[in-house]
């Protein structure tokens, strides 16, 4: 699968001020920009990034591209247009791929982009085709005529707050902008707009509070002081632990998978003790009790579960308090089944379930040496840590 990133960075910033435009300014000692590109170079699913630029920026564009490094290749930039529409129409015109691309189009002003939200936007263009970030709207929120008056109160539970990326198969982007051209429309502000008035569905996933934009100067005062010393933040890491007895059957679930076995495990959900695991130590980061809390097994609604969701949950409750998963760390206890052929895809589902890149995820395995419950095959258990970052 071709992921492709385009940053856009043409715009001036004139609301930022008057110097140079705002996507060059230093935040934390490195510009906006250097920032922006370096957490899209550095994704392991993302194969080339593309920029366009102002044409009187190009000196300091290449000052920003000559300190960069990554896995993904920096493709030479394009020169944007007089409107954010027309940058991303010039960029996307430059590729010439199978229309299956995923493109993800973002702000070069927002630099505090994270790995998590660019994994989300990729999986989530996968299901839906086209697919933008959005986070809740907690201020009770308004319509108002000219004059300030109030017209309607509007029902904020059904209102998100857009950012990007936002990310497209190449194919959608490209006839949506291409029609937008023709029509004579360039003020689309953003590309879900310019996708939903074009005619096709748009999904929103789950962004990010932190991935905000640059856009006055007193953004960048916020933003030092976010990037200062790391203050606001405190880490948290946490345990978990599950067992789970064999019983007859033919299959195990275990971190996601469904693995065939000569016996299967007694449980009241699938007994998957990986993802149970990684449900405490994610509940743990918080305080907030154990999976037994959430889904009491009493409840006959959780028999036979799929664990994925416990761990969905767990995942969505770091978030709703404003947390950033930064990795997940599960050693697996069995004499057998063989985990080993199973770790890629282990950790590439869990990434998946709890929405973090598969490296921030870690699976390891253990015999104990035909010792204890374990060493005689008569159950099998994980144990697993949760590294948070939660707002201070
Ligand atoms: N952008 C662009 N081409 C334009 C206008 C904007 O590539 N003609 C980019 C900006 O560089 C920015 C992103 O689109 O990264 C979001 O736009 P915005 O925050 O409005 O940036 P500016 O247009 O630069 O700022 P301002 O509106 O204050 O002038
Ligand atoms: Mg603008």
């Amino acid at each position: 699968m071709n992921v492709v990133a385009i940053i856009v960075a043409a715009g001036r910033g004139s609301r930022a001020g008057e110097g140079v435009p705002k996507q060059y300014r230093e935040i934390g000692g490195k510009p906006v920009l250097a920032r922006t590109l370096s957490a899209f170079l550095s994704h392991p699913r993302v194969g080339r990034v593309l920029c366009a630029i102002h044409p009187d920026d190009r000196a300091r564009y290449d000052g920003v591209a000559a300190g960069l490094g990554g896995l993904a290749a920096l493709l030479e930039p394009v020169t944007g247009g007089d409107t954010r529409q027309t940058s991303v129409h010039r960029a996307i015109e430059t590729i010439s791929d199978n229309s299956a691309t995923i493109c993800l189009v973002h702000d070069g002003a927002r630099p505090f982009i994270g790995a998590d939200v660019i994994e989300r936007a990729i999986e989530a263009c996968r299901l839906y085709g086209a697919a933008i970030p959005g986070t809740v709207v907690t201020d009770t929120t308004k319509r108002v005529d000219a004059d300030g008056n109030v017209v309607e109160t509007l029902d904020r539970t059904a209102l998100r707050a857009i950012q990007t990326p936002q990310a497209f198969t190449l194919a959608t982007l490209l006839s949506a902008h291409r029609a937008a051209a023709e029509t004579g429309r360039y003020d689309f502000t953003d590309d879900g707009h310019l996708v939903e008035w074009a005619g096709s569905p748009v999904h929103v996933f789950e962004g990010d509070p932190l991935n905000t934009k640059v856009t006055h100067a007193s953004d960048f005062v916020e933003a030092e002081r976010r990037l200062g010393s790391g203050a606001g933040w405190v880490t948290r890491v946490a345990t978990g632990f599950d067992v789970h007895a064999f019983a007859p059957g033919d299959h195990v679930w275990l971190g996601g998978l469904r693995i065939a076995h000569d016996v299967g495990v007694m449980a009241h959900s699938d007994g998957d003790v990986v993802l149970h695991a990684l449900t405490d130590a994610l509940l743990g980061t918080l305080g907030e009790g154990d999976i037994g809390t959430h889904f009491p097994p009493s409840d006959p609604q959780w028999k036979g579960a799929a664990s994925d969701r416990f761990l969905a949950f767990a995942a969505e409750q770091v978030r709703a308090q404003g947390g950033r998963i930064d990795h997940l760390d599960v050693t697996v206890l069995c004499e057998r089944p063989k985990v080993g052929p199973h770790r890629d895809a282990m950790r590439d589902r869990i990434a998946a379930i709890v929405g973090v890149p598969p490296r921030s995820v870690s699976i390891k395995a253990t015999t104990t040496e035909r010792l204890g419950f374990t060493g005689r095959s008569e159950g099998l258990a994980a144990q697993a840590a949760a590294t948070v970052r939660l707002p201070e």
